[in-house]
């Protein structure tokens, strides 16, 4: 009896160590699974983590494209008006027109200044909050009208000046972009108009000032309406249009609180509204 109790026993424990070993074998086995489990997340974690950085990458890369592309478009007015200033500079020198000559320069030194203000508000642009500051409407008006002096030159306008001395809640040389956009395309609206006229209205609401742009050119098809204020559309052939100066000037404007829209006229023309908070009237918060 004592034989069968210990081959029993025997029996038990040699049973018990295959289970172990069994058990050590599945334990490994599982181990292993796990461990592949862990390489493969890591490197999904790795692949993962490239594509977000390319991603940052190509969006930094497209903020870039938008940005210089801003600055180009704001960039190219001024430049225009450069280019036929020093040429005609060139000849007043040959006449011996000095004092002309000495005018022109004085304006070319303006309109530097004006461009290295324009790259700098653009970089305050794409940093955002730094939308404060206020503007003179007379003072924006008249540089307006300085940087497209030239085009003026070849056009027989008639301009109705008809606003207040308003003083508004926006930065100066971002108020002086807005006017040369829309002046600007009434301008190019108004090339095959015998008798064009240009009418800038202001009237005050609301803590708000409201000047309306309007123009007695060529108008805008229904079909055009719908596209305005989107990015690059334009109807102006070849190198003339990038299609940003709408987009801009109402980014401006929303940036500090205004708005920018157009209305049709029925007797013919274009008009575009600006609508920017005056100073000292209380900024509508939203909290
Ligand atoms: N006063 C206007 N009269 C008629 N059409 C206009 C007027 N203002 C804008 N448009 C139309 O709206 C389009 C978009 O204007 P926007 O200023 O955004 O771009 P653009 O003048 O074509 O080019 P950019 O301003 O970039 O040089 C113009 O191409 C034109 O068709
Ligand atoms: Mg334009």
């Amino acid at each position: 009896p004592r034989l069968a109790a210990r081959e029993a026993l025997q029996e038990a424990n040699s049973q018990l160590e295959r289970r172990i070993a069994e058990r050590t074998a599945d334990l490994r086995a599982s181990n292993e699974r796990l461990k592949g489990q862990i390489r493969e997340r890591r490197q999904a974690e790795e692949t993962l983590r490239r594509a977000q950085d390319e991603l940052v990458q190509a969006g930094k890369l497209a903020a870039i494209g938008q940005m210089s592309t801003s600055i180009a478009h704001e960039l190219n007015q001024p430049l225009a008006a450069l280019r036929t200033l020093s040429g005609n500079t060139v000849r007043f020198l040959e006449r011996g027109a000095l004092d002309t000559a000495s005018a022109n320069l004085k304006t070319i030194n303006e309109l530097i200044d004006r461009m290295g203000r324009i790259t700098a508000s653009l970089r305050s642009f794409a940093r955002r909050g730094d939308d404060q500051g206020e503007a003179s409407l007379a003072k924006a008006v008249d540089a307006a009208f300085q940087v497209l002096g030239a085009r003026l030159d070849s056009l027989p306008l008639t301009l109705h000046r008809d606003f207040s001395h308003a003083q508004l809640q926006i930065d100066q040389t971002r108020l002086e972009q807005i006017l040369v956009n829309l002046i600007g395309n009434a301008l190019d609206a108004m090339q095959a108009q015998p008798a064009p006229q240009l009418w800038l209205e202001g009237s005050s609401a609301d803590g708000k000032y409201r000047l309306r742009v309007r123009d007695n050119g060529h108008g805008i098809d229904p079909e055009t309406r719908k596209h305005l204020f989107e990015p690059f559309f334009t109807t102006k052939p070849g190198e003339q249009g990038l299609g940003l100066g709408l987009t801009l000037s109402a980014s401006l404007a929303a940036a500090t609180g205004g708005s920018l829209a157009v209305e049709h006229p029925a007797d013919g023309g274009t008009a575009f509204v600006l609508n920017l908070p005056l100073v000292g009237a209380q900024r509508a918060e939203s909290t």
